[in-house]
């Protein structure tokens, strides 16, 4: 079964891109990452979401992410296609602000299961989906999301989810339901009160439910 699970190591692989030949450790460089797949270039969805993610590229980059996306064409469409792009922004004149892997032979989407079996292309073989992943400054996945190549992806909530990452990586707490940074978060199942009180300063409220269980600890960082 190919793919790749929550706390692996990413492949170390080596791709061509639109900024040359890369091996992704060396690319990530011991940052944040976010690798991100296309069904394919030229497409009217795709191009949307990555004139979105050029948009959005000052805030990953404040957050320490770097961003590659991937697709199965070779390097001089997804330089045409990255041209396009930034003219969809307005910004014909600007490069697009991250490469894009060329994976003409499907060997990345197929090693870390990233095909859509419901989209093929002209010659019959499947296309990639659209994969997220997110990876640790270990080299560790910490996220992964695959939707379908008919839908299109939500570019803000993956700098949500970037911002819940990081905080869960530093301290004892997890973000709850449509969680925002700025909003309470919830304190671990593991941690006993005693832990919390000296961990959260701010202090920690319960809410109350019938069955009297004191599970749902909040704090303010
Ligand atoms: C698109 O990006 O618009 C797209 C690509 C492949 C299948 C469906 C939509």
């Amino acid at each position: 079964m190919p793919g790749i699970l929550l706390g692996d190591e990413f492949p170390n692989f080596e791709a061509d891109t639109t900024i040359g030949r890369i091996k992704f450790h060396d690319f990530l460089d011991k940052s944040w990452g976010i690798l991100f797949s296309h069904p394919k270039d030229f497409t009217p969805v795709c191009t949307t979401e990555l004139a979105c993610a050029a948009s959005l590229s000052d805030k990953f980059a404040k957050r320490g992410v770097k961003m590659i996306a991937l697709s199965v064409d070779g390097v001089e469409d997804h330089c045409g296609w990255s041209k396009d792009v930034m003219a969809f922004n307005s910004q014909p004149s600007s490069p697009l602000p991250f490469p894009i892997i060329a994976d003409e032979k499907r060997e990345l989407a197929t090693k870390l299961g990233m095909l859509d079996p419901d989209e093929i292309d002209a010659d019959g073989i499947p296309v990639t989906a659209r994969c997220v992943f997110v990876i640790g400054p270990d080299n560790r996945l910490k996220l992964s999301i695959l939707y379908p190549a008919t839908t299109g992806r939500n570019f803000d909530e993956l700098l949500r989810v970037i911002d819940s990452l990081q905080l869960t990586a530093q301290k004892k707490v997890a973000t709850p339901v449509n969680w925002k940074p700025g909003d309470k978060v919830m304190v671990l199942p593991n941690v006993s009160d005693a832990d919390a009180a000296a961990l959260f300063p701010n202090g920690v409220t319960n809410k109350e439910v019938p069955s009297g269980k004191k599970y749902l600890r909040y704090t303010q960082l």
